[in-house]
């Protein structure tokens, strides 16, 4: 299960995907867009943490430019990046994006969709698209005002603001700053083994009540709750740590 510009690695406890286009600094064209199409439809079937980052030092400088100038209005309306990217924001188990280099445009609107963005200090993350004449129509209006704020996300829309990987870190954009890529790679997948040795119903359950809209709390955590409270994963998991002392 590949995609020539989409590198996947089964790891024990995650899914890696390496955006592998690095002569073109990862930008997302038709086919990179199909190849996380296909790896979504995996990880639906079967939920798995999901860890994704770029090949030689940049995550994405953007959606592919020169596909970019020839889409037409249609094109824009059948939210060819949009889509793709809310779907990897919906997979059930938790996305992990870690971003050195350039993390642009719909590059940056990828690394917005994922939960948990680790970052290096080479990081520069942002969305020029008004500087190309067209928006950031993949997620970045509505879930950058969520991650940051809508001062610095209007700074960052409006007038093109990119972040340095400290300046991402101190907005609370990227949880780790790290000197890095290969560092960033180990706190990400430290992440990954953390949330593999917790109940994935339970996780999977988290996911769900924290990406619901405001109006759906608490009716969606009692839901959630109750199917877990039944679950024979919880009795084992609160039997054991009731059992521990006597286990020693
Ligand atoms: N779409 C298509 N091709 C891109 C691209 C993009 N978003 N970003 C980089 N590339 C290509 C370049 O055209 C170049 O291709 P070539 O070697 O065939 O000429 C190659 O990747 C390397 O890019 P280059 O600009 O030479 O690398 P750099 O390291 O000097 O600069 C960037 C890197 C990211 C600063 C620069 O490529 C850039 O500004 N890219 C566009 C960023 C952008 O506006 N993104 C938003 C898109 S929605």
């Amino acid at each position: 299960m590949s995609g020539a510009a989409l590198r996947i690695e089964d790891r024990d406890s995650f899914v890696l995907a390496t955006l592998d286009r690095p002569e073109k600094r990862n930008a997302i064209d038709l086919d990179l867009i199909a190849a996380l199409h296909e790896l979504c439809a995996t990880l639906e079937a079967v939920p798995r943490t999901l860890v994704l980052q770029g090949a030689g030092a940049n995550f994405a400088a953007g959606a592919d430019i020169a596909q970019l100038r020839e889409r037409r209005a249609d094109d824009a309306r059948a939210g060819i990046n949009t889509r793709a990217f809310m779907r990897v924001h919906a997979l059930p188990m938790p996305v992990i994006a870690v971003l050195d280099g350039y993390a642009l445009g719909g590059g940056a609107e990828l690394a917005y969709s994922a939960d948990i963005r680790v970052g290096t200090h080479a990081l520069h993350i942002g969305n020029p698209e008004t500087g190309l004449g067209i928006i950031a129509a993949a997620g970045a209006t509505w879930r950058l005002r969520e991650l940051v704020g809508e001062g610095l996300a209007a700074e960052m829309l409006l007038a093109g603001r990119v972040l340095t990987g400290e300046e991402a870190h101190a907005a609370g954009l990227i949880t780790h700053l790290l000197p890095n890529g290969d560092d960033a790679l180990a706190v990400a997948i430290t992440i990954a083994e953390r949330i593999a040795k917790l109940d994935p119903a339970a996780t999977q359950a988290s996911k769900r009540v924290l990406r619901a809209p405001r109006n759906a709390h608490p009716e969606i955590d009692l839901a959630e709750q109750a199917v877990l409270f039944d679950s024979p994963e919880k009795e084992r998991r609160m039997t054991a740590f009731l059992n521990r002392k006597q286990q020693r």
